[in-house]
């Protein structure tokens, strides 16, 4: 075990050391069992409500990769030589509603909440939708909302992998009605149920990579006494 000093400088270096990887090594492939870890940290990451409006595709069809590059700048130099290319779905505005057969799903099936419970969360979500967040003006305000939360599964899975050694790449670098278009072309998405959230890839690098450049914490924080 590590004590919490060398915890301490662990999450830093990992943290320092993950990068944007913008090319991978096509003969490097991430082992199973370290992808497992990085699935999983998207798997149990929060989420709004606890909703976990997401679903992690991972595509190893060369064909469908072929047909997504030209609409995904962003993955130019990492959907062919990346070890595992990943799509990122969120759940569509018709299962976001707090009124949809999804969130009953969630919330009786995984939260196992009794109706004594799940009625006034119901209610807690409509006023939150309504009109805390005003995410029902829109099927595009749901959606983007639904996104935000797919995006730290995101980061979760980015972090593990640099946890653990694997370079990553995150990606919103695509035209997404096209990429979507191809995907429910080929079977992959259900446009009823999700859309094209992001997109991330994992392998190991073939090329150097710039510094890191961050503003300096004084930029970043203030502190309110
Ligand atoms: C949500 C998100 C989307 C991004 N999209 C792309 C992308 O499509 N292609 C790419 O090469 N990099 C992409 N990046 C990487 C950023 O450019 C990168 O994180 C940033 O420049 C900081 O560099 P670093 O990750 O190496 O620290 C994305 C990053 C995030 C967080």
């Amino acid at each position: 075990m590590m004590d919490q000093k060398e915890m301490r400088d662990f999450i830093l270096k990992t943290f320092h050391t993950r990068y944007t990887c913008k090319g991978y090594d096509p003969e490097k492939r991430v082992a199973d069992e370290d992808f497992n870890v990085i699935m999983e940290a998207g798997r149990l990451s929060p989420s709004s409500m606890g909703l976990e409006p997401w679903k992690f595709i991972l595509l190893n069809n060369k064909e469908i990769k072929k047909k997504i590059k030209p609409f995904a700048w962003g993955a130019e130099k990492s959907i062919e030589g990346a070890s595992h290319f990943v799509l990122i779905l969120a759940r569509s505005p018709e299962d976001m509603r707090y009124d949809s057969k999804y969130i009953e799903y969630i919330q009786k099936n995984v939260q196992q909440f009794s109706d004594e419970l799940r009625i006034p969360k119901r209610e807690k979500c409509r006023s939150f939708q309504t009109s805390d967040f005003r995410l029902l003006e829109s099927d595009r305000a749901l959606f983007d909302w639904t996104c935000k939360q797919t995006y730290i599964a995101l980061a979760n899975m980015l972090t593990t992998a640099a946890m653990l050694g694997v370079d990553s790449t995150p990606m919103e670098g695509f035209d997404r009605d096209k990429v979507e278009s191809v995907l429910i072309e080929e079977g992959v998405i259900d446009p009823k149920h999700f859309g094209l959230s992001c997109m991330a890839a994992f392998g190991y690098t073939n090329r150097d990579h710039r510094p890191k450049t961050r503003r300096c914490m004084e930029e970043v924080l203030k502190v309110i006494e």
